[in-house]
């Protein structure tokens, strides 16, 4: 009944009818729109040509973190690379001895500023220096999350960027450059893809509807979707293996002119100070529930993509939550088979109990507060 009666709580955000459709020309934030800057329909694609602008061969060596969602490594792998791994600290910036090791032999590195709270680089930065390699850095999260007042990354050799995680598009992503440029022109993504993703946002945005009757409707042709697509297809790929693979055909492809519509009709700084605001609330409620630790708190800089937790019983919270229609993030359930994991137990560790809360900017008040209400009462059970 409860699944009825309250809307769900999204994980993601979704767009309004109207920003769908809108066709702005407003220009895109720095350095979004500067000559350094690549659109592409991912941060996939972008760190794919990262790869060919920095000239990175098959058989070198690149040093990546530990602690990954899987997908941002299928581009180097996919291009030759040898893969080596660095731990991260409990501050989530590279961990500077396991980092010193793994660039030992490489050509490159990357470091990733997780869920949109900015890293400290700065280490990492001066050992990649000092060795003269490049060093990438992972801002899939961290759309406007900043550094001083612009936005994180652009102090790296090569910053990758996925605008659809923060911002209800399509597709899109970009790759910004210190120095050197993309040769590659980029292409229309396809439209079937676009047309697909587009159709996935407006579900979202139905079934987040405030009026039940939409909801209703939308569930309804969802669960008759289901059922047609699980008769249909048997597949052999393993759990999530289509959110990490590293799709062929969408090399080179550009972000759709559609989500740069959608783009540039955002308005940035409300889905930043949004962002912020739902995590201080989310912080502020979760203190002191047994089991549960924050993995970061909220830095100046920062534009967060979630409020992620370490909790104790999570997938026992995440069925509960399921159970009342309230969608989280599991960061990350698939362990990617290039990463040993026995040599990172803090990062196998955080795969297994971190919890992505939304945060988002699409959520409401009560939206918000019946999060709050439903942890809080699982955490009394
Ligand atoms: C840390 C990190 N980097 C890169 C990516 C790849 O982003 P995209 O899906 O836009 O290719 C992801 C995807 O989830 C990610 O979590």
């Amino acid at each position: 009944m409860e699944r009825l009666a309250n809307r769900p709580v999204a994980s993601m955000p979704w767009p309004s009818l109207s920003a769908l459709f809108a066709r702005s020309t407003r220009s895109l934030p720095y350095p979004f729109e500067a000559p350094q800057t690549t659109l592409w329909t991912s941060a996939r694609i972008a760190l794919w040509e990262a790869i060919q602008v920095l000239d990175l061969r098959p058989g070198q060596r690149v040093a990546l973190p530990a602690f990954c969602c899987g997908s941002e490594l299928e581009p180097f792998l996919k291009a030759g690379l040898e893969l080596s791994f660095f731990a991260v600290g409990d501050d989530l910036s590279p961990e500077p001895n396991s980092f010193r090791e793994a660039i030992e032999n490489a050509s490159a590195a990357m470091a990733t500023h997780y869920f949109g709270l900015p890293a400290d680089l700065s280490a990492a930065r001066d050992m990649a220096w000092q060795r003269k390699i490049p060093l990438i850095e992972d801002c899939a999260h961290a759309l406007y999350a900043t550094e001083g007042a612009t936005q994180i990354g652009l102090s790296g050799d090569a910053a990758i960027f996925s605008f659809w995680k923060t911002v209800p598009l399509p597709d899109g992503g970009a790759l910004h450059l210190r120095a050197g440029a993309v040769r590659a022109r980029p292409k229309s993504p396809p439209p079937e893809l676009i047309r697909h993703a587009t159709r996935h946002l407006l579900s979202r945005s139905m079934r987040s509807h405030s009026v039940g009757a939409v909801r209703a409707l939308e569930d309804m042709r969802q669960r008759l979707r289901r059922k047609k697509t699980s008769t249909a297809s048997g597949t052999a790929e393993p759990e999530n293996w289509h959110l990490i693979k590293f799709p062929d055909e969408l090399i080179r492809a550009g972000m759709a002119s559609s989500s740069q519509r959608i783009f540039r009709g955002t308005d940035h700084a409300f889905v930043r100070e949004s962002r912020r605001r739902h995590f201080r609330e989310l912080e502020a409620a979760f203190a002191g529930i047994r089991g549960f630790t924050p993995m970061s708190s909220l830095g100046e800089g920062a534009c967060p993509l979630y409020f992620p937790v370490l909790v104790d019983d999570a997938a026992g919270l995440r069925k509960a939550l399921a159970a009342e229609a309230v969608g989280v993030k599991h960061i990350w359930p698939y362990f990617h088979s290039s990463v040993p994991w026995s040599r990172f137990p803090r990062e196998r560790h955080w795969k297994e109990k971190a919890i992505g809360f939304p945060v988002h900017q699409s959520l409401s008040d009560g939206d918000v507060a019946r999060l709050i209400d439903v942890v809080k009462r699982w955490s009394r059970s």
